[in-house]
């Protein structure tokens, strides 16, 4: 079965750490991506930081955002030393502070770059003594940008990126907008248009072609699934984690799926958030604000979600807070 089958996407200021553990302890096979990290942030900042993560995360992907060559091999060469599975470059997010710095979405205007970029994180990416793994590098994009709804923009942008050593594309099936939109309009606003990506599919039939963009049901997903190679979930993965729940025997065969019960995950995430305060004096807060929905939709999840979302709690040890959080039975 092909890795990017079932992802759950890259998502800023959720998908860190904490969240990727939380996520794998309900599926163990689907991949998971970092947030965004700048090729700035990662070549002039805190290395260790950024792409320090534990090895249950795996398979994980990390996303750069940035559009110098230079830059994105050099990243490209930390992903594989940090061990990471996949290094994806994002040309989909069209935030100000993202065009600022040319990257993101905007890219997509410039394929000869992007191809440029990819070129130059494959050859970092691929070791130089055998019997080391080289990393795939992969884009996430969207179907075109502002009014340009024609396919022929996609269909070239995929292409030239392609001979450039990209095998694998992840499509947001949307526009992106650069001017008057924001970040979340400009993952609501834009009509979805899986039928291009489709199209991709069809017209590249030897690339990976994933999909990504309101997918919130697994018949969703089945039905892409049938055209395509893969299906990237967001905001529906993030706000009701548990429906990932049977995602290893539906999508990928297991025999089993690691979870039972969400109370067994809420242990083991009590006994992560101890682990992390003891090695990396973490306060819980940042832990357990990935898992407030786990129990989503069962009797008492409101009182649930209070306790472990009160601030006045912070300070109180997290078996504590667990404790207090106790549904009754
Ligand atoms: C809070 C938030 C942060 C996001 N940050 C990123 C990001 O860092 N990189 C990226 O490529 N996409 C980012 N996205 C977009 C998602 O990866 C995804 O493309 C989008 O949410 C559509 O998928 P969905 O409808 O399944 O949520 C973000 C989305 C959200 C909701």
């Amino acid at each position: 079965m092909n890795p990017w089958r079932v992802s759950v996407a890259p998502m800023l200021d959720w998908t860190d750490r904490h969240c990727r553990y939380f996520h794998r302890l309900i599926t163990r096979r689907t991949r998971l991506y970092t947030e965004m990290v700048t090729t700035g942030a990662l070549l002039h900042g805190d290395v260790a930081r950024h792409l320090d993560h534990s090895v249950q995360e795996q398979p994980l992907a990390l996303q750069l955002g940035g559009s110098e060559p230079g830059d994105l091999a050099q990243s490209a060469r930390l992903a594989r030393q940090w061990g990471y599975d996949e290094v994806n470059l994002n040309c989909g997010c069209p935030s100000e502070r993202v065009q600022r710095g040319a990257f993101g979405a905007c890219l997509m205007r410039e394929p000869r770059l992007v191809a440029d970029c990819v070129r130059a994180m494959v050859e970092a990416a691929t070791p130089s003594r055998s019997g080391e793994r080289a990393l795939p590098v992969t884009v996430k994009h969207r179907i075109g940008i502002d009014q340009e709804e024609g396919y022929g923009f996609v269909r070239d942008f995929v292409g030239t990126v392609a001979e450039a050593g990209c095998r694998v594309f992840i499509v947001h099936a949307r526009n992106a907008w650069l001017k008057g939109l924001s970040p979340k309009e400009n993952r609501e606003i834009p009509p979805l248009r899986p039928e291009i990506v489709y199209r991709l599919k069809r017209d590249f039939p030897g690339l990976t072609v994933v999909i990504n963009g309101g997918v919130r049901t697994a018949q969703e997903m089945h039905v892409h699934l049938a055209q395509l190679d893969g299906v990237m979930v967001g905001r529906e993965a993030y706000h009701n984690p548990w429906w990932m729940a049977d995602w290893d025997q539906r999508f990928w065969g297991e025999t089993e799926n690691p979870a039972t019960d969400r109370a067994a995950v809420e242990r083991a995430m009590v006994a992560y958030m101890s682990e992390r305060r003891a090695q990396a004096g973490t306060a819980w807060p940042h832990v357990a604000r990935h898992m407030l929905g786990l129990w989503n939709g069962q009797p008492g999840a409101r009182r649930w979600r209070q306790v472990w979302s009160d601030a006045s709690r912070k300070g109180d040890p997290a078996e504590q807070v667990w404790q207090a959080a106790q549904r009754p039975a």
